[in-house]
């Protein structure tokens, strides 16, 4: 029996069988019990129907009922099966209460928030850009503007699928620099990317289903999708891209609901995914009939050439969804991000938009649209893309000389460093907050919680000088832990 004071799923990390597959099982069975579907002294399905029907080899369900009667939580009834164990409660599961059922869900996290959090002096968690690089004066005349032209704006809700002058400007921009063939009804607006990412996951994915997911990738999604229960499929990502043979064998293998991606200046490892393989990939999608989620905040923050047209312009047959969301180089406060997606599509995201807010407060939106049909939007972006170099170039100048590994990005906010096996990142991490610097830890944007050696330095955020200083504090600090 393992000891007591941890929690099901810590203990399963420790054993051989914590494979994410296999931890995923567990967490499904556990969930059903701590929801109440499965109650003390229930016959548990067997492993042949689990198998069957989560998709997965009976080797994994055994494997997750022997470790969960190994902690107590089912017991075996021979030649019956696997019932719910009625005592032995874990420390850090739900109570067994009605209100601990209400709260019982899926891992319910967010990595990246819980660092983020943190109060530190030099933020290198952030993948967001200096606000002082931000045309935050441009926008409070704009607040005056929208007020005189729309009095009652605060008077009113937004359509639900956001505004129309809004989506009107947005999708003949996208058609033009995009060559996106697209309308205004084809455009939602939403509270950010990770709200769409949200609604997305709560229209396509059940608990079990297959989401491909890069490896690495932006750590935010990948605990939107577990808390939705599904599995994560990952795929591999590389400066030359997407190998598409294994997305082909994954997509046959596990028949993905979806691929979350964010092929241009991807996030953490900066990668572009290059044009050829993005035509490809959806000729995969619609031969799989996988939904290709292309997030796509980074795309304006190139340092060499523009990068390719999205993957939503090669899409015919609407198994592309385009989020663009303008977090990153407008304003990350005003929450504004447009979704392109076809019907029926559409529809249900609308829906799904409808039940989670309303729309988007309108004030945000039109203050976002006087902004963003001004003349000093491409001013402000060309000021950008070189000030966004410079602190590229200073991060790498600080690192020169360390011996760590990254490829240097041509676009995007972070540098993705491997650091020598001799260096233990977690102690890193540690020493680093102790001294008010954050970054974020590789592992955590890792589907498969590896990617031990490597962390996310993200150089947009900090003010050039406390960039240049923060770093060398943290090449210092890797050498004494
Ligand atoms: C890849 C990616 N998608 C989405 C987001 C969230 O963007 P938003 O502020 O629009 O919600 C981020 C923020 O860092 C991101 O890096």
């Amino acid at each position: 029996m393992a000891p007591r004071g941890m929690t099901v799923l810590a203990r399963l990390a420790e054993t051989e069988q914590g494979s994410p597959l296999f931890r995923q099982v567990c967490d499904y069975i556990l969930n059903r019990m701590e929801r109440g579907e499965w109650q003390v002294h229930d016959k548990l399905p067997s492993i042949r129907l689990l198998a069957g029907e989560l998709q997965v080899h009976r080797l994994t369900v055994f494997k997750a009922y022997r470790a969960l009667a190994d902690c107590g939580r089912v017991y075996v009834k021979d030649k019956s099966g696997y019932y719910v164990s009625p005592g032995l409660r874990d420390e850090g599961a739900a109570p067994a209460s009605a209100a601990g059922a209400a709260v019982a869900t899926y891992a319910l996290t967010n990595a990246m928030s819980d660092i983020q959090r943190l109060p530190v002096e030099y933020q290198f968690s952030q993948a967001l850009i200096d606000p002082g690089l931000l045309p935050n004066l441009f926008l409070s005349d704009y607040v005056k503007k929208v007020f005189d032209l729309y009095p009652k704006v605060l008077g009113t809700y937004s359509s639900v699928q956001g505004d129309g002058e809004l989506r009107e400007t947005l999708s003949s921009h996208f058609r033009r620099r995009h060559k996106l063939q697209l309308t205004a009804e084809e455009l939602i607006i939403t509270s950010g990317a990770q709200q769409a990412i949200n609604l997305i996951a709560g229209i396509v994915l059940g608990p079990m289903d297959a989401v491909l997911v890069e490896r690495p990738t932006y750590s935010v999604a990948l605990d939107i999708f577990r808390r939705a229960g599904a599995r994560l499929v990952p795929v591999s990502i590389t400066p030359e891209g997407y190998d598409l043979e294994e997305v082909e064998a994954l997509m046959r293998r596990y028949k993905p609901r979806m691929f979350y991606m964010n092929p241009t200046h991807h996030n953490p490892t900066g990668v572009t995914v290059p044009a050829v393989q993005r035509k490809q990939m959806v000729e995969l999608a619609e031969r799989y009939r996988c939904l290709l989620v292309e997030d796509d905040p980074f795309r304006d923050m190139y340092f060499g050439a523009e990068p390719p047209p999205p993957f939503f312009a090669y899409d015919t047959e609407g198994w592309v969804v385009y989020i663009s969301s303008f977090s990153k180089y407008v304003a990350p406060g005003l929450r504004i991000c447009a979704v392109a997606c076809r019907y029926p599509f559409a529809e249900r995201l609308i829906t799904a938009k409808s039940l989670a807010d309303n729309g988007t407060p309108l004030l945000n939106q039109k203050i976002f649209l006087h902004y963003y049909t001004s003349p000093r939007l491409q001013r402000h972006l060309d000021k950008l893309r070189i000030a966004l170099q410079v602190h590229k170039e200073i991060a790498e100048e600080e690192l020169a000389g360390t011996g760590w590994e990254w490829t240097p990005p041509q676009g995007g906010l972070n540098l993705w460093v491997k650091l020598p096996e001799t260096v233990s990142v977690d102690r890193l991490f540690a020493r680093c907050l102790a001294e008010s610097i954050a970054f974020v830890p590789g592992a955590i944007c890792d589907p498969l919680g590896g990617m031990t050696s490597w962390l996310r330095l993200s150089y947009s955020f900090a003010n050039e000088h406390v960039l240049r200083t923060g770093i060398r504090r943290l090449t210092e600090l890797a050498r004494e832990v």
